[in-house]
């Protein structure tokens, strides 16, 4: 494909990884008019097959994705792999000349991030990361409103994902002719080193820190990403995590319950504030909830998947007194020197009211994966990255693994937002 290519052009694509969100960004690209699927590589030959079952019989197939790299009709590779091949994938394919789609989080490991950026500053390829909410209208109206001053000043911010389901909780299932035959297992566990044959840890990779990034690297990731969206942040300075793995005790070395405080600085774009971060898999009853609360001064923001609601409150005219265990002259001297300072006023009618709620949902064709992808393209087209590009993705993968490293490490753990490197 040339430099800029006009928008006629067909983008051809090719897949790396497609189990469950390999296939779904297929899909989603392929609604995409002028794009087009040539080539999938995958390490379970059953997901081959798959693919040509959905894709047609002529795309071409392989295990090894390198066989996709060197082929030159391919512009764009999307990854959907496990997250420990995540930044070899994407350093190679921006060697490679391709612009790159890649699922989050960007790396597995803090030190991969600077990697990918260099490669992509190097290649002046396109590097997306694939948390879609970065194209979410409800995040975006929320950094608007916040930037208005609609809940006055920034102070807190709690979010959460939580689920109540064994798939929720990454029981995904195996397929009764796994086998070393039917998986490369030695290309699967080349990143890592050799590991016996375990086809829980090639199908359920998210439970084992070999392979993925535990609940905070692998979900923690959406939530900074809207938050970073919002406020416009470059990340957190200090970061404490705990929790442990109470429910899903299936042999997974992962924690199935995590909440972690993390403290964000004050800097040009927001002031200082404090997170709450939470993920429970066995959330008693609750089923998957999603959401993003921002505590100001004056009111609260709720983002959820798909709305937003503003609640506001203006603050008190006046701070109002606690006198009457005082004695009878001091409450009278009090109260004398008090109206002094605030002469009396009617009550605040705002205080006698229920919050003024706002609700805003956007318009019902709205699919922030879609609009993620189009983002996408479009980039590929225009030669202008979307925002979302590699240092986006380090500086949100980046302090969700710290929240991993303070729980296994107990301590609290540091981390330069500017520099993207932990401190301590
Ligand atoms: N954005 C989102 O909302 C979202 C949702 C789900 C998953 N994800 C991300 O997508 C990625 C994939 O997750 P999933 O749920 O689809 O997992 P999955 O297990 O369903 O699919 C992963 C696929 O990658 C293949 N694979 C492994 N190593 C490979 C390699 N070296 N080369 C080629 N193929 C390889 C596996 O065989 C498997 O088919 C993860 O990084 C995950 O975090 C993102």
């Amino acid at each position: 494909m040339p430099q800029k290519p006009s928008a006629n052009d067909t983008i051809q694509i090719a897949t790396i990884g497609v189990g469950g969100m390999g296939s779904g960004d297929t899909n989603t690209s392929l609604s995409i008019p002028g794009v087009k699927l040539v080539a999938v590589a995958d390490l379970y030959d059953g997901r081959l097959q798959r693919a040509k079952e959905r894709w047609g019989n002529d795309i071409f197939t392989t295990r090894d994705y390198r066989e996709i790299l060197n082929r030159r009709d391919i512009d764009v590779v999307l990854i959907g792999t496990p997250d420990h091949y995540h930044s070899r994938i994407s350093v190679d394919a921006l060697n490679a000349g391709k612009d790159v789609y890649c699922q989050k989080p960007m790396v597995q490991k803090i030190e991969q991030g600077h990697e990918v950026i260099d490669a992509q500053k190097r290649t002046g390829r396109i590097l997306q990361v694939g948390s879609q909410y970065a194209s979410s209208m409800v995040f975006h109206k929320a950094k608007e409103l916040l930037a208005a001053g609609a809940i006055g000043e920034l102070n807190m911010v709690e979010a959460w994902l939580d689920r109540n389901t064994a798939v929720g909780a990454w029981q995904y299932s195996i397929p009764p002719d796994a086998s070393t035959q039917t998986v490369d297992w030695d290309r699967y566990t080349a990143p890592v080193g050799k590991r016996d044959w375990d086809a829980k840890k090639f199908f359920r990779w998210r439970n084992y820190q070999d392979f993925g990034t535990g609940v905070a690297g692998d979900l923690y990731v959406h939530l900074l990403t809207g938050l970073h969206v919002v406020t416009n942040s470059k990340g957190p300075s200090k970061i404490y995590s705990t929790g442990g793995t109470r429910y899903w005790k299936d042999g997974r070395d992962v924690a199935d319950v995590t909440l972690s405080l993390v403290d964000y600085p004050k800097t040009a774009e927001h002031p200082e504030f404090t997170l709450c971060l939470r993920v429970n898999f066995a959330s008693g009853g609750v089923t998957d909830a999603f959401g993003v609360r921002f505590v100001g001064s004056e009111g609260v923001m709720n983002v959820g998947y798909s709305t937003l609601t503003v609640n506001r409150r203006p603050r008190e005219a006046e701070p109002g007194y606690t006198v009457n265990t005082f004695p009878k002259a001091v409450q009278e001297q009090f109260l004398k020197d008090y109206r002094a300072k605030f002469p009396e006023q009617r009550p605040n009618a705002d205080s006698m009211r229920p919050d003024k709620e706002d609700v805003y949902t956007p318009p019902r064709d709205h699919v922030p994966h879609l609009e993620h992808h189009r983002n996408f393209y479009s980039a590929v087209r225009t030669r202008k990255p979307f925002f979302e590009d590699a240092t986006f993705g380090l500086r949100t993968a980046g302090p969700a693994l710290l929240c991993n490293q303070s729980y296994y490490e107990r301590r609290i753990c540091e981390w330069d937002p500017v520099s993207m490197t932990r401190k301590a």
